[in-house]
């Protein structure tokens, strides 16, 4: 029997900024180098010197969209993102590796001032202003400590200052942008990494292509923090 040949090549999503930037010495050490910068062209699409691997380009938080409905047979996605997404759907992803790049941590961070223990014992309402509900609510439940989330999508620095909200919950890499608007972390939730994510059916049907690919990101990733 002849093994199917599928038309497109397959195809990996990947966000712009940090996740790409980090990705590429991956996938040189499989060989693969990258046809343009996604910096400096507006091209969604980028192809490989692989002619059987493209890049899609896409925001952070959408990775895991185009990986689940296998637009993308696999993508990069940080923990954060994928803890959300995970929240909203059923489980077309499988996530084999952690890639041990983009790495930071899931923070509380108040105002420099603000008594967080002592809101916490006086078991008052805490309003927590965030880009990560789930995880800031498993958090927080866990702790059996009441809170109200206001969901913002970005800059969550600045909810502590205006009167927005009590506390944040947000990523901290060098604690320069805490710094920077005089917040402090008063708890870590988690540490964060970026993961190798794949659909779940072109997991099997695409078996022979990708499994190279994850055993090239594998030994790369494992040197990467060696
Ligand atoms: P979107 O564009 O969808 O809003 P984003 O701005 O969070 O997403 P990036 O800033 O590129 O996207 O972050 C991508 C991933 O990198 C995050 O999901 C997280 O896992 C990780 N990350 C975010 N901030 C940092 C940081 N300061 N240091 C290290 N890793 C980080
Ligand atoms: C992330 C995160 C923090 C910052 C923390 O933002 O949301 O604001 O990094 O990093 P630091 O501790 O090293 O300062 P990012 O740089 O991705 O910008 P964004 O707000 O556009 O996501």
């Amino acid at each position: 029997m002849s093994t199917q040949t599928t038309a497109r090549p397959l195809t990996m999503a990947l966000s712009k900024g940090r996740i790409f930037e980090e990705t590429l010495p991956l996938l040189e050490a499989a060989g693969i180098q990258v046809s343009e910068d996604p910096e400096k062209s507006r091209k969604l699409i980028i192809g490989t010197s692989n002619p059987n691997l493209r890049l899609i380009i896409v925001r952070a938080s959408d990775v895991p969209t185009y990986v689940e409905y296998g637009a993308a047979d696999l993508g990069i996605a940080g923990k954060d993102v994928l803890i959300e997404h995970a929240a909203h759907h059923s489980g077309g992803l499988y996530s084999p590796i952690d890639l041990n790049i983009a790495r930071c941590r899931l923070a509380v961070a108040v105002k420099n001032g603000f008594d967080y223990p002592a809101a916490v014992r006086q078991g008052a309402r805490l309003r927590v202003a965030t880009k990560y509900v789930t995880a800031a609510r498993e958090h927080f439940a866990a702790k059996g400590v009441y809170v109200d989330l206001i969901k913002l999508y970005g800059s969550m620095e600045l909810a502590p200052l205006v009167g927005l909200a009590d506390a944040i919950v947000d990523l901290v890499s060098t604690g320069n942008t805490l710094r920077a608007n005089d917040l402090v972390a008063v708890e870590d939730i988690m540490p964060i990494s970026s993961r190798l994510i794949v659909n779940r059916a072109a997991l099997k049907t695409r078996h022979a292509e990708l499994q190279p690919l994850l055993d090239a990101f594998e030994v790369a990733s494992r040197k990467a923090v060696a």
